[in-house]
């Protein structure tokens, strides 16, 4: 999976007017929903560390996993600017999420941010579950959103142009998806135009993200088929059951009760 490359150097731009906070507040209230108490954190494709950073100054520990080493680097960075007390809560790894081993169990595992969309494979998402299994501590929660099936489909991805801006680039975005409806997938081409506001110069960036839009019964299955099991699942960002207008749903688990 060669994803979030180049595509991640501008991650930030690109996401800038992402609602970490607010996505946080609401993870939060999830997680009081389940259990009280929770301390640690361990975050599956942690990407630039826009929700961990916010967890860490909650008081929580993080512990943060992604696959590419440049979003690391832009979490590092972040860290970096971070107060002493704030920073020494969080630590971040290159790491394949469906492939880790001998990290500390923890409290909550969480997964923002499609990063389940992006195991395409049901072995990718098995041992991307299998994970969360010996990592979540025996009352733990694990809390992932994901593209939901019945939305994408109802709704079908369009292709779209966006611009941003920082101080040293201009971006057009293009987003020209595919959908491949045999395989639950999405693929997601974006195109970036990049002009380096220091000499006008413009450059161009292509990276394919394919990506699975998932169906509540076979994650009941596939985290069944791992020992966890479904506790809730919500339209993102309220507490509505998904509906076939429902494009990005949220899951609860937790370790199945009769294992
Ligand atoms: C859309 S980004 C979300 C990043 C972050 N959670 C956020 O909210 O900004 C998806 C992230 O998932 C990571 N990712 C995808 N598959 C992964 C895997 N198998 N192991 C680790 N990270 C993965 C990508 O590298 C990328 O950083």
């Amino acid at each position: 999976m060669s994803v979030f490359n180049l595509y991640s150097h501008y991650y930030n731009l690109l996401y800038r007017n992402k609602e970490y906070a607010a996505e946080t507040s609401y993870i939060l209230d999830l997680i009081h929903e389940e259990t009280q108490g929770a301390e640690s954190i361990t975050e599956l494709g942690c990407g630039t560390g826009g929700h961990a950073v916010h967890f860490a100054e909650k008081g929580f520990t993080v512990n943060g996993f992604d696959l590419s080493q440049t979003m690391i680097d832009e979490a590092e960075k972040k860290k970096k600017s971070l107060p002493e007390s704030v920073a020494d809560r969080l630590k971040f790894q290159v790491g394949d999420i469906r492939n880790l081993v001998s990290f500390p169990e923890s409290d909550i595992i969480l997964s923002l941010f499609h990063v389940m969309s992006y195991q395409i494979a049901n072995q990718d998402l098995i041992n991307t579950f299998k994970t969360v299994k010996t990592g979540l501590k025996p009352d733990g929660i694990f809390i992932f959103d994901f593209w939901y099936g019945p939305g994408v489909l109802s709704d079908k991805p369009q292709f779209r142009m966006k611009r941003f801006e920082d101080e040293a680039v201009g971006i057009i975005r293009f987003t020209e998806p595919n959908l491949v409806p045999d395989e639950n997938v999405v693929d997601v081409n974006f195109t970036l135009l990049i002009t380096d506001k220091s000499n006008g110069k413009t450059s161009e960036i292509n990276e394919l993200h394919r990506m699975r839009y998932l169906f509540l019964p076979e994650l009941n299955f596939l985290l069944k088929a791992c020992g966890l099991e479904v506790r809730k699942s919500y339209h993102w960002m309220t507490k509505e059951k998904p509906t076939v207008e429902t494009w990005y749903c949220c899951l609860i688990a937790g370790h199945a009760a009769h294992d």
